[in-house]
């Protein structure tokens, strides 16, 4: 296929020549698709992630001072209570005001899971198999009812993965939502570069190997698609966002907003307790007088078993990607593009050669280019990091088995929910090491203990793998 001239001159000044040959190369059925992936490429910005994060050695960079982060605890006595119930009304009232929107981040490629389809699409559910979009929604319906709010959904896709979410959500009649409060936003893409010497790596004869440009990929698909428009048009000041893989997450729970807003915050952190100084979790951190998050493979081993005099961790704070966000501060951080930096991610990626032949690397080969959403915390004028109890909101299905996997996840749901039901006076047949029965409780029938009791008490039997709740939709 003949190529424009100054397009060829183009890659060959970024170092990707080769990418001029592949397109005249392609069978004819191809290369018009491949032509339009590479003008589709950003060339200076590919060159300068090239020269910066695969051809330069890499920097080993001053984290600066770190320390502890400021947090609102849990609470643990009557003033900790005093504190999340006011927190709580001034989050209810954004909600009832309509002022919130909730943004599912469902971008990513599931690559440790090894799911076929979009993570959402998993049946993680241990009685009816519901998926986790159908539990997403199932909250947010209970939300929407429970304080009267507008509350739209945004759900943050991919190329990867945008067809078949859609086609999910319309299989399963948007899971009983309004469709028109369900908005899908496609993150953009950052060609996957070979890792010796930065050139563009082909899936196909006729295709680049693209992937997502991370979850800080979301404020510009945000703004590039007019959802920032619309948020403001709609009276929505702050947005709420949340990771795929987590069933058990508050959806834009109050408490959370609530403290968010009322620091007059541009974007807000909700923190566990990490499980073992090296968990796999970025770190929320005091960092030169700011707030900021260190990822694990950043974190010196020496920092991430430091402790104070009580012998608790000083990086404690593990971060669960789940955000307030200013819509005014999303403004801000994508003007004139998007301002945070980009981090490499040296992965297996299999491509084929100049000859066509296919290649599946058994060593990492290549580097993806991804920004993520914490990044912007140092942007932030305020910033607020509120403690939530791991058992209670976090347990995220990563790996196909042990930690973090659909059987963990499984066993948390489960122990939280009989919790919520033994509160309520009712009996959870329990096996001899502890673990209750298979249980499920739909959002719409209980988003909380307070009001599973108000609707069950000791006079219901259990004696079997228990759902409580409609069927969730498409399960
Ligand atoms: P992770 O990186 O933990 O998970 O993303 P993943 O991408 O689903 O799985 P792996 O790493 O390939 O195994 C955390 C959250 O951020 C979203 C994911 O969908 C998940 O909810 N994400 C990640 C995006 O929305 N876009 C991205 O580019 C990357």
């Amino acid at each position: 296929m003949p190529l424009d001239a100054a397009l060829e001159a183009r890659l060959r000044a970024a170092g990707q020549g080769h990418l001029a040959e592949a397109v005249r190369a392609a069978d004819p059925a191809d290369a018009a698709g491949l032509l339009a992936q590479v003008e589709e490429l950003d060339l200076e910005l590919l060159r300068r992630l090239v020269d910066e994060l695969v051809l330069a050695e890499p920097e080993a960079h001053d984290l600066g001072h770190i320390g502890p982060p400021e947090t609102v605890p849990l609470p643990t006595d009557e003033l900790g209570a005093a504190r999340d119930a006011e927190a709580a009304a001034e989050g209810e009232a954004a909600l009832r005001e309509g002022r919130v929107a909730v943004v599912l981040l469902a971008g990513g490629q599931g690559t440790r899971l090894g799911f076929d389809g979009p993570k959402g699409d998993y049946p993680f559910g241990a009685v009816t198999g519901r998926t986790l979009f159908a539990h997403h929604a199932a909250k947010i319906a209970a939300v929407r009812a429970r304080y009267g709010a507008a509350l739209p959904w945004y759900v943050l896709t991919s190329p990867v993965n945008d067809a078949d979410t859609r086609a999910s959500f319309a299989a399963s009649d948007w899971f009983g939502l309004d469709p028109a409060s369900v908005r899908f936003v496609v993150q953009g893409t950052l060609p996957a570069v070979d890792r010796a010497t930065g050139r563009v790596l082909l899936e196909a004869p006729g295709r680049l190997a693209l992937s997502p440009d991370g979850h800080g990929g979301l404020l510009s698909a945000l703004r590039r698609t007019g959802a920032l428009d619309e948020m403001a048009g709609e009276g929505i000041t702050t947005f709420f966002t949340f990771q795929v893989d987590n069933p058990l997450i508050r959806v834009a729970d109050p408490v959370f907003l609530g403290h968010h807003l009322a620091a007059g915050a541009d974007m807000s952190n909700l923190a566990v307790r990490k499980r073992e100084p090296l968990e796999p979790v970025g770190v929320i951190a005091g960092i030169d007088g700011g707030t900021g998050v260190i990822e694990y493979s950043d974190l010196p081993d020496e920092l991430a078993h430091a402790r104070d005099d009580d012998g608790q961790l000083v990086l404690w704070a593990g971060n669960i990607a789940t955000h307030c966000i200013e819509v005014a501060f999303a403004w801000e951080l994508t003007e004139g593009g998007l301002r945070l930096p980009f981090h490499r991610a040296v992965k297996k990626v299999p491509y084929v050669t100049a000859d066509g032949a296919e290649v599946r690397p058994d060593e990492p080969n290549a580097v993806k280019f991804e920004t993520f959403i914490f990044d912007a915390l140092p942007f932030a004028g305020a910033s607020v990091t509120v403690e939530a109890s791991r058992e209670e909101q976090f347990s995220p299905i990563k790996n196909a088995s042990g930690a973090d996997s659909p059987e963990s996840c499984r066993r948390d749901c489960n122990r939280l929910w009989a919790g919520w039901l033994e509160a309520a006076g009712v009996r959870v047949p329990r096996d001899t090491s502890g673990e209750p029965v298979d249980i499920e409780i739909d959002p719409r029938f209980a988003l909380d203990p307070a009001e599973l009791a108000a609707r069950v008490g000791p006079d219901l039997v259990i004696d079997g793998p228990t759902a409580l709740g409609p069927a969730p939709a498409g399960a």
